[in-house]
């Protein structure tokens, strides 16, 4: 009897051992999934800037009430607060100006609208290191491919674009551009690219722009607004439990951003192999969760009420051009 029991309770605890041997496995699998899990936010951080850190302050302890508070200070500072100083304005009549760097390789060209100085920070961090010049050219709500036809200022910012190009005859040129023109509604229903006048307006500018680019024309694809109304709700809506997908949907503005892709994306293939495409849309795009989701998980927003990339946005693309600057040849 006493045997048996001995044996039994021998039985038992290899059982339990087996048990707890699972458990400890299923838990240590369980807490590296789950810290796995945050490494794109905390650790991993490349940057071409040696002990940089990060123009979003965002901590992985911070709360949705702190991202309540950093959400309305970057729609508060937008676009003055990523300024990074130093920019000559050398060229005489021109509203461009240039940074004059330390690498050896390349001159560079950034131009669009107010995306381009939205994202001159963040891209000197990364590929300065490469430029001893980086020409700028902003232009507040002027795309450089296509203008509206009611905004004549818009039309004739289309030439100074290609004077641009021409004047600093980059290696490199990086439009940064939020879509109007390039997503207007096709006349007539007609949906032959060939035909469109937008999309021939575009064709120009790239085949006036391509001549004065030495080696590759880098273009930002389109990808949706969000709805500005709505923005500095998010992070309360997430405190106070509002369903997720609610969220998700509210702060997506879907209108036109299909056809800018269209267009844009037909412009780059028939530009060939001098033009390449930039795209944010596997960034902010949940292909599981099959939709656009401009907030990460403790609710900070990628994106400004005035549209603009948020500093948050800024290191949710920043690896793009990190990679990008560092296989420039
Ligand atoms: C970066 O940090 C390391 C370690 O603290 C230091 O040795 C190095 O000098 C720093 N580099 C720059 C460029 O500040
Ligand atoms: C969050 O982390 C930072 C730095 O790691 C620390 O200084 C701060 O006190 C922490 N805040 C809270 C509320 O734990
Ligand atoms: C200098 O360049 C900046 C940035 O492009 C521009 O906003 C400003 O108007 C320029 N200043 C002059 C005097 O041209
Ligand atoms: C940088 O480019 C600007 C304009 O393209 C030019 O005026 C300036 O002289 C250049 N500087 C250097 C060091 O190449
Ligand atoms: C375009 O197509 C839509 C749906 O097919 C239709 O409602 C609309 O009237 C059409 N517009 C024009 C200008 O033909
Ligand atoms: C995408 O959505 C799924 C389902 O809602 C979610 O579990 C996952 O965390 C999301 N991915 C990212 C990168 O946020």
């Amino acid at each position: 009897m006493l045997l048996s029991e001995s044996k039994n309770f021998r039985w038992f605890f290899k059982l339990l051992n087996i048990s707890i041997t699972i458990l400890v496995i299923t838990l240590f699998s369980i807490n590296f999934i789950l810290t796995r899990g945050d490494v794109p936010q905390e650790t991993v951080y490349t940057s071409n800037t040696p002990n940089l850190t990060r123009l979003d302050g965002v901590l992985p302890n911070m709360t949705y009430d702190d991202a309540d508070r950093l959400n309305a200070y970057w729609t508060q500072t937008d676009l003055n607060g990523l300024i990074e100083p130093g920019c000559m304005n050398r060229t005489n009549g021109k509203v461009w100006c240039d940074f004059e760097e330390k690498g050896n390789d390349f001159k560079i060209a950034i131009f669009g609208n107010s995306l381009t100085f939205n994202h001159h920070k963040m891209f000197l961090q990364e590929c300065r290191h490469r430029a001893y010049n980086v020409t700028m050219y902003s232009e507040c709500g002027c795309e450089p491919l296509a203008a509206l036809p009611d905004e004549d200022h818009c039309k004739r910012h289309l030439l100074d674009f290609v004077d641009f190009l021409e004047s600093v005859k980059p290696d490199y040129a990086f439009i940064f551009t939020r879509f109007f023109a390039t997503g207007s509604p096709f006349e007539n229903n007609n949906t032959d690219l060939e035909t469109d006048s937008t999309y021939k307006e575009m064709i120009n500018q790239i085949h006036q722009f391509t001549p004065h680019i030495k080696k590759k024309l880098y273009i930002l694809d389109a990808f949706p607004r969000t709805n500005s109304q709505y923005t500095l709700e998010v992070a309360k809506d997430l405190k106070n439990g509002r369903k997720l997908e609610e969220i998700y949907r509210e702060i997506v503005q879907v209108d036109t951003y299909k056809l800018a892709r269209f267009r844009t994306e037909s412009i780059v293939k028939k530009c060939g192999s001098k033009c390449e495409l930039i795209d944010y849309e596997p960034l902010l795009f949940n292909q599981t969760a099959n939709r656009f989701e401009f907030f990460d998980s403790k609710g900070f927003l990628y994106f400004t009420g005035a549209n603009h990339l948020s500093a948050h946005g800024m290191e949710l693309v920043r690896p793009i051009f990190s990679e990008l600057c560092n296989k420039l040849s």
